[in-house]
């Protein structure tokens, strides 16, 4: 018996566990020897999900959680490997839709494979896999973000959220309303703060009781959540990091003083990877890197990556920013990725991995264009996009209907 059948004829737990410790590089080299070990490799997402997690432990999570189930780790695995060199494939950049009203926001935020914009009539929402309506508006436009996972929708709007549960119990109370400025939802984690007090409700219980976990002594200006550590980041410039016991440590972004009062966008992961900016200004810190210009291209919109960063630029250029070419202190390396027509320019860029390759929404004033990167082409479309998970979300969005109408 040869090496290779006897491979072959291991039952597929050990096949995973040997499996599980090579690099993606010999993974995709693996799926080529033949047909049985093709499909294992293939239907083994775990697989891919452990590769993503070795070579892009950051990106791969927003690219999930932008995603959502429809796209698997094998995709998303393939998708980020490609970005390194993203500017070298075909695209097309068009016009996919036109608002009534001028304003800076009208994309709240990929999530879930869902993308919902507001419009004069109200929210719509479409599903990035096909690009199709889903027949769930809501009648506010005045929404600030909106949520999605397996468990929670939640809408935010001036003064709190409101939160629509899914759960197999259906003496559970499934809606609420709190008091909060912003939040964030993870998993079965909901977090937010309301003035300077931060909260946390586990979104599987029966009461969904939020229990105050800190004070601040600062203005917040932005949550986030990551490996079981809770992020603050404060209007002075500081980065709280709350950990699973409570205690909290502080560090303060590294930038000249008098820059800290004009930061008005901070896009943050951890208290090591985040990027803050404000027209000219531009300041970023990754696990591996650092740089601050304090004459940069000005700034209209900015998608983080970790490694990599999209930004959009006043003269209509979708520029990408690969960290890696960076040398510190020194000018910024681009590369054009697109060019709005018309002298538009993009004030939003949010991106959404699909099996062909990535989506780039880059909202303008008035206008929705979708930059598609055909990282492959011949990629079948998902036939079945409509999961149970997505089913419970369409469900919990009616149910906000009714009770905000
Ligand atoms: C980028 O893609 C082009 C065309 O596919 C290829 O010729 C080039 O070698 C690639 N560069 C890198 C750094 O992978
Ligand atoms: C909390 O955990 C961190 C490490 O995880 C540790 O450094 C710190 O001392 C702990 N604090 C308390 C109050 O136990
Ligand atoms: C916009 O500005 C950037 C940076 O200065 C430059 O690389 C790009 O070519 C410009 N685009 C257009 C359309 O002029």
């Amino acid at each position: 018996m040869s090496a290779f059948t006897t491979i072959n004829c291991l039952p597929i737990e050990i096949f995973i566990e040997i499996f599980i410790k090579i690099d993606g590089y010999s993974l995709l080299k693996c799926r080529e020897v033949c047909k049985k070990w093709k499909e294992a490799i293939d239907n083994t997402d775990i697989l891919w999900q452990e590769v993503c997690r070795k070579e892009f432990k950051k990106s791969s999570r927003i690219a999930k959680k932008k995603s959502g189930d429809i796209l698997s780790w094998y995709h998303v695995y393939r998708n980020l490997k490609l970005w390194s060199n993203v500017s070298s494939y075909e695209k097309t950049v068009r016009e996919f839709y036109k608002f009534n009203l001028h304003d800076p926001s009208h994309v709240l935020g990929i999530n879930y494979g869902v993308l919902p914009l507001k419009d004069a009539k109200g929210t719509v929402f479409y599903d990035m896999t096909d690009l199709k309506y889903i027949p769930v508006a809501l009648p506010e436009k005045n929404y600030l973000k909106i949520s999605n996972n397996d468990h929670a929708t939640v809408i935010q709007v001036k003064f709190g959220i409101y939160v629509q549960r899914t759960l197999k119990d259906p003496n559970y109370i499934t809606e609420y309303y709190f008091k909060a400025d912003k939040y964030v939802l993870n998993g079965d984690l909901l977090l937010f703060y309301n003035n300077k007090d931060v909260y946390k409700c586990n979104l599987l219980q029966k009461e969904l009781t939020p229990h105050l976990i800190l004070h601040c002594n600062y203005d917040i200006k932005e949550i986030q959540y990551y490996d079981a550590h809770i992020y603050l980041f404060t209007d002075c410039g500081r980065i709280l990091n709350l950990e699973s016991n409570n205690s909290v440590t502080e560090k303060t972004i590294k930038c000249p003083a008098e820059w800290i009062v004009h930061i008005k966008n901070i896009n943050a992961f951890d208290d090591k990877n985040f990027i803050c900016y404000s027209r000219t200004l531009f300041k970023i810190e990754t696990d591996d890197y650092q740089h601050l210009y304090l004459d940069f291209p000005p700034i209209t919109a900015l998608f983080f990556y970790i490694d990599i960063v999209l930004i959009g630029l006043r003269n209509g250029s979708v520029l990408v920013y690969r960290l890696t070419s960076q040398k510190k202190a020194m000018k910024p390396v681009f590369e054009t990725l697109a060019e709005l027509p018309d002298g538009k320019f993009p004030v939003q860029l949010d991106v959404c991995e699909r099996r062909t390759g990535p989506m780039i929404v880059a909202a303008t004033f008035f206008e929705l264009y979708m930059i598609d990167v055909k990282f492959f082409p011949c990629e079948t479309t998902v036939k079945n996009s409509f999961t149970n998970n997505k089913l419970n979300m369409y469900q919990r969005l009616r149910r906000l209907k009714e009770r905000l109408q």
